[in-house]
Formats: structure tokens, sequence, C-alpha cells
């Protein structure tokens, strides 16, 4: 079988103090003006006058816009308003330092500086035609990849539904992953947003758009992810595991924007739509039902994965070394005090799987991608699983 595939990436700026490359790189692009969107928490630590000073050593103008956010994704008014601060000022480049969403905001924000409309305009695949202002991303957690990929994820305010722009316009033009920027992370962050990277990596593994470049580094930041997940959430100061968790966080980045999600991203959307709940336990709630749910389609991957995952397979026949991945899976999760099945993150309304089944059915971009061919009533079924109580199967 002879693929063919393109491999799209920013310059990346990895390591512990690459924070200081940011004056440097930004002068790279031609600017001497910069809008650094970020968040209220970041505006308050030293993370912002780190950013900051290395602006200054380069003599960049700058201004900062603070964005509050009131849900666990954006609303889509936020990139606009953003935009709207961007555009008055002026600004040649706009940064975004801060978590997922608040990069997130930052793409969508230069985007909407050369093309038209609101930010629901774009939702979908490949509807931003034009690049934006050049963009430098400074993720201060690890989980989302938001650093290295073309997605936006918003709440749409208009039918309180998460959507995607996934464009590669909005790919920016550098990320700078500096590992130090996420000491002191709380748990439960640490725990939500590092499995949100662990299933980045995973997801587009056992998809149908898997190619040998995402396959490589996808099964060693799951490996990475996999060990180092645990310390990190033991421990905010512990600085080899938060180097290992930005470096598995960003790699499982590069394989979200060149494979993608699917079948899990597509069905916590409407739960995160509807209950609020942060974007990583939504995909923990239904994470084992779903992957449960393909192992017929690629029971030799599942092997792979439980292997990278740290298990012995030795001996195992394929269906029994497909359930020691899911048992696998089941004990990451719970040794970080995730949910494993829906009831555990408090949802508990099981009449919502015939009203979710539909909506994410029809979230056609992440499902067409989907190893098994799943209809309606199938995506019910795997509701229900989730609803359903889990234990361990060891
Ligand atoms: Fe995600």
């Amino acid at each position: 079988m002879f693929q063919s595939f393109p491999f799209n990436t920013p310059l990346i700026q990895f390591g512990f103090d690459t924070i200081k490359q940011l004056g440097p790189e930004v002068e790279k692009l031609g600017s001497k003006r910069a809008l650094v969107i970020t968040g209220p928490t970041i505006a308050k630590s030293d993370i912002l006058e780190k950013a900051t000073a290395s602006l200054k050593s380069r003599s960049i103008d700058f201004d900062v816009n603070i964005q509050g956010r009131d849900t666990p994704e954006p609303g889509t008014h936020i990139a606009e308003e953003s935009s709207r601060i961007a555009k008055e000022g002026n600004f040649e480049v706009i940064i975004g330092l801060g978590g997922g969403s608040i990069l997130d905001v930052a793409k969508m924000a230069s985007a909407l500086l050369t093309n038209p409309g609101k930010t629901r305009d774009y939702f979908g695949k490949e509807k931003v035609t034009k690049r934006g202002r050049p963009t430098v991303m400074i993720p201060t957690t690890s989980g989302t990849g938001a650093e290295v990929t073309k997605h936006a994820i918003f709440l749409d305010t208009e039918t309180h539904v998460k959507k995607a722009v996934a464009s590669n316009a909005l790919l920016p033009n550098v990320a700078i992953v500096d590992p130090s920027l996420s000491v002191g992370c709380p748990p439960a962050v640490t725990a939500s947003s590092g499995i949100d990277a662990w299933i980045h990596a995973a997801e587009p593994y056992m998809s149908k758009n898997a190619n040998p470049v995402t396959d490589a580094i996808g099964l060693e930041a799951i490996r990475i992810i996999t060990r180092w997940l645990g310390p990190a959430f033991a421990d905010g100061e512990d600085l080899e595991a938060r180097y290992y968790m930005s470096l598995g966080s960003m790699m499982s980045g590069l394989v979200l924007n060149n494979s993608g999600t699917s079948l899990v991203h597509a069905m916590a959307y409407p739960i995160g739509g509807e209950y609020h709940v942060p974007h990583g336990v939504s995909l923990c709630g239904i994470l084992i039902a779903c992957f449960e749910s393909i192992i017929v389609a690629k029971p030799e991957r599942f092997a792979r994965l439980a292997e990278a995952m740290g298990e012995n397979i030795e001996g195992l026949s394929l269906r029994e070394a497909s359930e020691v991945a899911l048992d696998a899976m089941y004990h990451l999760l719970r040794s970080v005090r995730l949910p494993v099945c829906l009831p555990d993150a408090g949802i508990t309304d099981e009449s919502k799987a015939a009203k979710w089944a539909p909506d994410a059915h029809a979230e056609r971009r992440l499902l067409t991608r989907c190893v098994r061919n799943l209809s309606v009533s199938d995506i019910e079924e795997i509701y229900r699983n989730a609803f359903k109580p889990r234990e361990c199967m060891c």
C-alpha cells in the first residue's frame, strides 16, 4: 500500500525557557507591533511578564488583550471581540498565551482580520480561505496541542453546540512550547488536559486517516503521556513530568493536525454543549465505550496501543491484547481521578443518548474517518454503554 499524504506543522521552539524566543520570532515575522491575547489567570502571573520581557528585548510595540470566559469553551463572540481590538490597533502579529481556549481565540481573531463575517460562518472544514495576520502560539497547559493545529473550537452562542473551525489557514506560524509555563498546573487540569492529549494521539491512530508519520509520532506520544501523566498529576512542580507532558502534548497535536480525531470527539461535542463539563471530562466519560466499539475493525492496532501503554501482550491473542488495551485505559483514567463512564462524570440521564446520537452522527467531518461505519442507532448504543457503570476487567 503506497499512501500519499501531506504533513503540516508550524515552526516549533520546544524546551525550557524557549519563551525567550518570543521577541526574536516576532521579529523574524517582520513585525514591530503585536497583540498578546491571554486570560485573567495568566495576566496576573509572571508568565505574561516573561513574554512581554522578550518582546521588549527586541523593541516590539505590544498591547495585551485579556479575555475572560464563562464556559469551558469560548463563545464565538470572544474571537470577534479580540479581532476587533486587533483591527482597531492595527496589530501585525497575534500572540496567543494561555490554555487551548485562548489559543483558539487568538487563531480565529487573526483569521477574522482578513476574512469577512463572524466565527460561525467558518464552522466546518476549510471554510477559512485566507490566512490571517501571522500568529505565535504559547501554551500554558499540556493538552490541546492547539499550538500546532489548524483547529479552533467554540461554543456556538446561538445553538449552544460546540463546533470546530478546521482550516489550514488557521495553522499558527510559530509554536513556542516552554514546559516551565505549565509548572504548578493544578491536578484536575493536568489530568483532563493530559488525557485530551492522549486521546489526540490515540484516536487518529485508530482512524482511517492514520499515516506512517502520524503513527510513529502518535505511538511515541501515547508512550510518553501514559508514563508521565500520573507524576505530573501527583506533583505539579515535577519538572521532568512537566517536560514530558509538554512534549507528549505537542507531539499529539501534530498527530491531531495531520490525521484528525474521530468518534470520541464527535460524541463528546453534544455532551460538552449541554453539560459544560471540561472537554477532557466529556471525552473520558465515553472513551472506553467508543474504543470498545471499534476493536472489531482494527484489533492489531489495539495490540500496538497496549504495548505503547507499557503492557506485556506476549502470547496473547488479538482479542486478549485488545482487552488489555481497554484495561490499561481504565487504569490510566482511574489513576488520575478521571471518569471511566458518564455516571462517573455526574451525567446520569440516559434519555440523552437518543437526543445526542443524531447530533454526533451529523459530525461527518469527524465520523467519515471512523474505522467502523456507524448508524445513528449504533451511536445511541455506544452512548447507552457509556451510561453503564464500568469496572476493571482484569
Ligand atoms: Fe480534544
